[in-house]
């Protein structure tokens, strides 16, 4: 089985990956190879956060890895908070904070249309590749359910009445953004195998 190095320090973020991978990739974590270092943000969208987290790794330790990025993308707030999704309160805020300010920035607004949108970055032999998943919903106006992270206790996947921190995990983990994204990744070593 290809076996990957996941960058990530998100623990649900890990446990996702391993479910929606399992038997498919093996994931090693940063730990397993011993690697602490705290890896800044710096890119202006999705796919640079991918390449440089990927990068970061590949570099140091010359071991084929994955890094994803995510944002969540309004559509009546243009957009936002997309790549900004992790500090969109501030550098010091956190996912209750997030979620304040995107229910204040939605008071009054009759269009809830989001989308979350993951974007991979491979590191194969020095060889780069993205993946890009995206999962389609509305934002609801209070928090509901105590699953997931993020701002999954607002979000509402189309063709769903609960909100991803109301459905179970393997649901949100066959329909999201991110199992999206992972699923063109194993195609892609599937073929290859071919
Ligand atoms: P990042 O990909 O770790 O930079 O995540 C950006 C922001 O989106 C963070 O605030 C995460 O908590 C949030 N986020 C990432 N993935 C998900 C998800 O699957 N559901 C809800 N929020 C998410």
């Amino acid at each position: 089985m290809k076996k990957l190095v996941f960058v990530t320090n998100n623990a649900h973020k890990l446990s996702e990956a391993k479910a929606i991978l399992n038997n498919k990739v093996e994931i090693c974590s940063l730990k397993e190879i011993g690697c602490f270092d705290e890896i800044e943000e710096t890119g202006i969208n999705l796919n640079e956060n991918a390449e440089i987290k990927a990068n970061y790794v590949y570099s140091l330790y010359n071991l084929d890895t994955f890094a994803d990025d995510t944002g969540l993308e309004v559509e009546a707030l243009n957009g936002a908070p997309g790549v900004y999704s992790a500090r969109y309160a501030g550098e010091d805020g956190n996912s209750e904070k997030n979620i304040q300010k995107l229910l204040t920035e939605l008071n009054g607004k009759e269009n809830r249309k989001a989308q979350f949108r993951t974007v991979i970055a491979l590191i194969e032999n020095g060889e780069k590749h993205f993946f890009e998943g995206i999962v389609k919903g509305k934002i609801i106006d209070k928090r509901k359910g105590d699953g997931g992270f993020g701002y999954d206790s607002v979000f509402i996947p189309d063709g769903y009445d609960k909100t991803f921190a109301e459905l179970e995990p393997e649901v949100k983990n066959s329909i999201s953004h991110r199992a999206k994204a992972m699923q063109l990744l194993v195609n892609y070593f599937n073929q290859k195998q071919k």
